[in-house]
C-alpha cells in the first residue's frame, strides 16, 4: 500500500446497489495516503449522496460536467490531468458499455475519456446483467483498450439470487490499485517462492513442525506477482490465503516441497527459500495412532531430511539467483555467513527470532541482508511487505 502514498486517485461512483461500498473503498485509499476526488454519475446519486464523499474527501464531488461552481469550468480536465489512476467502483453495466463505445455524454464518463493514469473498471451487477453477451463484448474491449477489470465475486446479490456480479472486496481493490501502479521491473521473469512450515508426521494425528505462518513467503510472492513477476508460490500448510495470479503448489512434508522445488527450479531466475523446512523426519511413520500404553517415556527416531537449499545451491545456474532465510537464536551473523557459503547463496536474510515485531508469526520483520561480497545492510523493524520489495529490488541489482 506505500506505493498510494501522495498518488492523485480518483474514485468513480456509478448507479448500482453496490454504491454503498464507494465511501469504504475511498477510506482504505486516504489511509494509505492517497489524495481521493470522488466523480460520479446522476443516476449513482439515487443509491448515495455526494455529500458523504464529500464529507470523508473534503473536495466537491463532480457529478454534473455544466455544473460552472466546480473548481473550474472543465473541472473533469483538470481532475484527468494530474492523475495516477481512476478507478469505477462500482462500474455498471451501463457505464461499461458507454466506456467500451468512446461515449461521453456525462462527468464520469467524459473525465474517463480524458484521464491520463491507469483506469480499473470493479463491474457489480446481476448475475446475468454479467454474463450478457453485450457486457463480455465491452468488458473485452475494454481490455484491449487497457483497462482493468477487477472481477466481481460470487455470492449473494442483492436481487437475492447467487451468482457472479458482487463488488469485488474493497481490499482487493485497493490492492489492485497498488498493483496497477507498481513499476513492472520483473516481467519475463520467473520467481519461485517457498513459504510457510513443513509437517512430518509420525502417526495419522501428530507432526512435528515449527510456528512458521508463511507470512514472509507469501508477502514476497505478492510483491514479485505485482511487479509483473511469472511467481511460483510453493508452501506448506497456513492459514493465508494465497496471492491471486501466482501459481500456488499446496505441499505438506519436507520431501514434498523437495519435489516440488527441484522440479520447478531449473528455469526460475530468481529463487527465494522462505519456507521453515524440518531438518529431521520421523524415521517410522506408524500406520496407526500411536496408543498412550504403559510406558512412561517414549524415544523416537528421526532421520534427516533432504536440504533443500544446498541442492539447489549446487545446481544453481551462473544467470540465477538464489536467496535463502536464516532465523538464529544466537551468533546470526556466523551463522547467516557460513550457510550463505555452504549453500552458495546470493542473499541471506537473517533474523533473529523471539524478538518482538521479528519471526515467525509477525506481520513485521527486524531483519539483516548479507551478500556474498561479505557485506551486510541492518534493516529496521519493517511490514513484511515492504521487506519484500527490499529484497526483490536487491535481487534486480546483482
Ligand atoms: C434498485 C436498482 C439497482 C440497480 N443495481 C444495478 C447494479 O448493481 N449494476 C448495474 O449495472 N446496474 C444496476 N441498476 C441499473 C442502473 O442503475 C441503470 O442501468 C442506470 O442507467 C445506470 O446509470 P449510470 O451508469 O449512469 O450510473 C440498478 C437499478 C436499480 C433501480
Amino acid at each position: 500500500m506505500k506505493i498510494l502514498k501522495d498518488k492523485n486517485i480518483v474514485l468513480g461512483v456509478s448507479g448500482g446497489i453496490a454504491a454503498y461500498k464507494a465511501p469504504e473503498l475511498l477510506r482504505i485509499l486516504q489511509k494509505a495516503g492517497a489524495k481521493v476526488r470522488v466523480v460520479m454519475t446522476k443516476n449513482a446519486r439515487d443509491f448515495i449522496s455526494p455529500l458523504t464523499f464529500e464529507a470523508l474527501c473534503g473536495h466537491k464531488v463532480l457529478f454534473d460536467l455544466f455544473d460552472g461552481s466546480y473548481t473550474s469550468a472543465i473541472g473533469h480536465i483538470d481532475l484527468a490531468k494530474d492523475c495516477d489512476a481512476a478507478v469505477i467502483a462500482p462500474a455498471t453495466a451501463n457505464v461499461i458499455g458507454k466506456l467500451a463505445n468512446g461515449i461521453a455524454d456525462d462527468a464520469l464518463t467524459t473525465f474517463m475519456l480524458a484521464a491520463k493514469g491507469r483506469k480499473i473498471l470493479c463491474p457489480a451487477m446481476n448475475e446475468a446483467m454479467y454474463e450478457n453477451a453485450a457486457v463480455k463484448r465491452n468488458i473485452m474491449k475494454l481490455e484491449a483498450d487497457d483497462y482493468i477489470i477487477m472481477e466481481p465475486s460470487e455470492g449473494e446479490l442483492a436481487c437475492k439470487t447467487k451468482g457472479k456480479g458482487r463488488l469485488a472486496d474493497c481490499d482487493k481493490i485497493a490492492d489492485g490499485i497498488c498493483e496497477a501502479l507498481t513499476t513492472k521491473d520483473l516481467i519475463w521473469k520467473k520467481i519461485l517462492v517457498t513459504a510457510g512450515p513443513t509437517r512430518e508426521f509420525i502417526d495419522p494425528v501428530r507432526f512435528i513442525s515449527n510456528p512458521s505462518s508463511g507470512k514472509m513467503g507469501y508477502a514476497i510472492a505478492a510483491a514479485a506477482k505485482k511487479r509483473g513477476g511469472n511467481v511460483v508460490l510453493v508452501s506448506g500448510p497456513t492459514y493465508l490465503e494465497h496471492p491471486e495470479g501466482v501459481k500456488f503448489i499446496k505441499v505438506v512434508s519436507a520431501n514434498q516441497m523437495a519435489d516440488t522445488t527441484f522440479i520447478n527450479a531449473p528455469d526460475a531466475d530468481i529463487i527465494i527459500k522462505a519456507a521453515a523446512v524440518s531438518d529431521y523426519r520421523a524415521e517410522k511413520f506408524f500406520e496407526h495412532k500411536l496408543k498412550k500404553g504403559l510406558a512412561d517415556k517414549v524415544s523416537l527416531s528421526f532421520c534427516k531430511n533432504t536440504d533443500i537449499l544446498k541442492e539447489i545451491g549446487l545446481n544453481k545456474k551462473k544467470e540465477q539467483i538464489l536467496i535463502g532465510f536464516a532465523a538464529e537464536t544466537e551468533d546470526l551473523e556466523k551463522n547467516a555467513f557460513k550457510k550463505l557459503k555452504e549453500k552458495n547463496l546470493d542473499i541471506i536474510i537473517g533474523n533473529i527470532v523471539g524478538k518482538p515485531g521479528s519471526g515467525f508469526e509477525a506481520d513485521t520483520n527486524k531483519a539483516v541482508l548479507f551478500f556474498k561480497s561479505g557485506k551486510k545492510k541492518v534493516l529496521p523493524v519493517m511490514d513484511k511487505g515492504e521487506l519484500a520489495d527490499i529484497i526483490l529490488s536487491r535481487c534486480l541489482t546483482l
